[in-house]
């Protein structure tokens, strides 16, 4: 009966094997895959005391508790990608990579990295100001002039009320500052061995 069923099935492997070998075999992004649990919902850090004045010591309040609500964190804390964050790094920026172009098309894709939102003036957005971090916020304009904030929900932040854009802003202003250089994006099709993740929801070109 084994014997019967390994004749039966021997082709098949056969023909399989075969066609691993061709060049133009599509990628398969799962032949790379492990998943990994990203920590969604992180606490995030409390504003040092001193950076407030005590009249907007509510705002701050209400920016931490939104910082954490939204899960700021759980893209722009080191670690957290992989489930794994570095409190002491919290929100200045991850180290792990999340993909940008679709992994069906691209063995390598494009990658980018949550930037560092402490206000540490180097590394972080201690330079930018109150309207620079509304606009990226509200309407995605970053760093890089010319597109959009990609990956970033931003457009899920558009309708939020004013007031909470600034207490996030201020509550911003209020954590410890963390010098943390997240890595140069990589582009579509560059090499690396940056760590990545991926992430999104990816449409077929094909026009059949
Ligand atoms: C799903 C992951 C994700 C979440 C959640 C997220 N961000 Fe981002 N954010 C990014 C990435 C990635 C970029 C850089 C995008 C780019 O360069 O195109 C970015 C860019 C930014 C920028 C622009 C900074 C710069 O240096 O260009 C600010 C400010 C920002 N995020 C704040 C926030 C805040 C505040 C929250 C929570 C309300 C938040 N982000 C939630 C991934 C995320």
């Amino acid at each position: 009966m084994k014997i019967r069923y390994l004749a039966l099935f021997a082709p098949i492997i056969f023909v399989a094997c075969a066609t691993r070998t061709v060049d133009e075999a599509p990628y398969d992004p799962l032949q790379d895959y492990e998943e990994v649990d990203a920590a969604t919902i992180l606490d995030a850090p409390e504003p040092i005391p001193g950076t407030f004045s005590p009249e907007n010591l509510y705002q701050v309040k209400r920016g931490e508790y939104l910082v954490e609500l939204l899960g700021c964190g759980a893209c722009h804390t080191d670690g957290a990608l992989e489930g794994v964050p570095d409190f002491d790094k919290a929100l200045a920026g991850s180290s792990i990579g999340i993909a940008f172009s679709s992994p069906l098309n691209n063995a390598r894709p494009g990658i980018i990295f949550a930037p560092n939102l402490t206000p540490d003036e180097d590394t972080g957005i201690g330079l930018w100001s109150d309207p620079q971090i509304e606009s990226a916020l509200r309407i995605g304009v970053g760093r890089h002039s010319g597109r959009k904030i990609a990956i970033m929900p931003w457009q899920g932040y558009t309708k939020m009320a004013p007031e909470d854009v600034s207490a996030i802003v201020a509550y911003l202003r209020s954590i410890k500052p963390v010098s943390h250089k997240v890595p140069d994006e990589v582009q579509v099709g560059e090499e690396t061995d940056k760590p990545f993740v991926y992430f999104g929801v990816y449409r077929s070109h094909n026009e059949e």
